[in-house]
């Protein structure tokens, strides 16, 4: 893993922009992207930048069950307001969060991911070592699934919603083992509530308990993250 530790999330946001910019220049033509607030400063530099992916495909990371993609809280209208309004790709997969039925919509997304091997997939980090919506727990070798979102989850993402009651409590999500199929892996984090969970990733033990460490075994990533959520590592990076 390379780590790149950086002072704050706008800093954070310079070097992950720089990581699409080389992606790009070295023919990448798929983009594996996520949401959350992480990976907005990233998105925001891309936005004010100069490059250009109307010649390139992205596939988002999850999607929340049950929202519709013109609803604010789904990952969809949250990708066209950060990224795809400024900066539209030729082709933009997300999970159908209103799929009918689930387990062809699963069918259905794994295709796309094998139709379109991820040249770049950027990462953001939950709390608890979650990538995607794998929570701890998941096995390694799902590909996308519908996941019952844990408690802490719902508690942490509860802050994009009225309330904790109106998040759902299923998303479809690439599984771990679509993950790794990535070329390359971006994860950023930032912030001393993921101190913990950078720490498992990073330098924990390989465990389904933190499910970013199975980044360890991958052979082409990048982890940018700021001072407040390096604390805990015991190394200098
Ligand atoms: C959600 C998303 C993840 C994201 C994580 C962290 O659960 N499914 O893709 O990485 O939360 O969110 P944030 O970046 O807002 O801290």
């Amino acid at each position: 893993m390379k780590v790149i530790v950086v002072k704050d999330q706008a800093a954070g946001g310079k070097e992950g922009y720089k990581v699409f910019k080389d992606a790009l220049a070295n023919g990448a033509k798929v983009f594996g992207l996520a949401t959350g607030s992480t990976p907005i400063t990233t998105y925001k530099e891309i936005v004010n930048s100069d490059l250009d992916f109307s010649n390139c495909t992205s596939i988002n990371l999850d999607e929340y069950v049950g929202i519709a993609p013109d609803n604010e809280q789904s990952y969809k209208y949250f990708m066209q307001s950060n990224l795809f309004n400024d900066k539209p790709f030729k082709q933009s997969y997300l999970p159908d969060g209103l799929a009918s039925d689930p387990e062809a919509e699963v069918k259905r997304y794994d295709k796309i991911i094998d139709d379109n091997p991820i040249d770049l997939q950027i990462l953001g980090l939950g709390r608890n070592g979650h990538i995607g919506f794998n929570e701890p727990g998941t096995a390694r070798d799902v590909t996308t699934h519908v996941v019952d979102l844990t408690p802490s989850t719902i508690e942490a993402n509860a802050r994009f919603f009225a309330s904790e009651n109106d998040v759902p409590k299923q998303a479809f999500s690439m599984g771990l083992a679509s993950i790794m199929k990535s070329k390359h892996l971006l994860l950023e984090a930032f912030g001393d509530n993921k101190a913990d969970a950078v720490k498992g990733m990073i330098e924990g033990p390989d465990t389904v308990d933190c499910p970013a460490s199975i980044l360890q075994n991958h052979p082409d990533v990048t982890v940018i993250i700021d001072e407040a959520a390096a604390s805990k590592l015991s190394k200098k990076y």
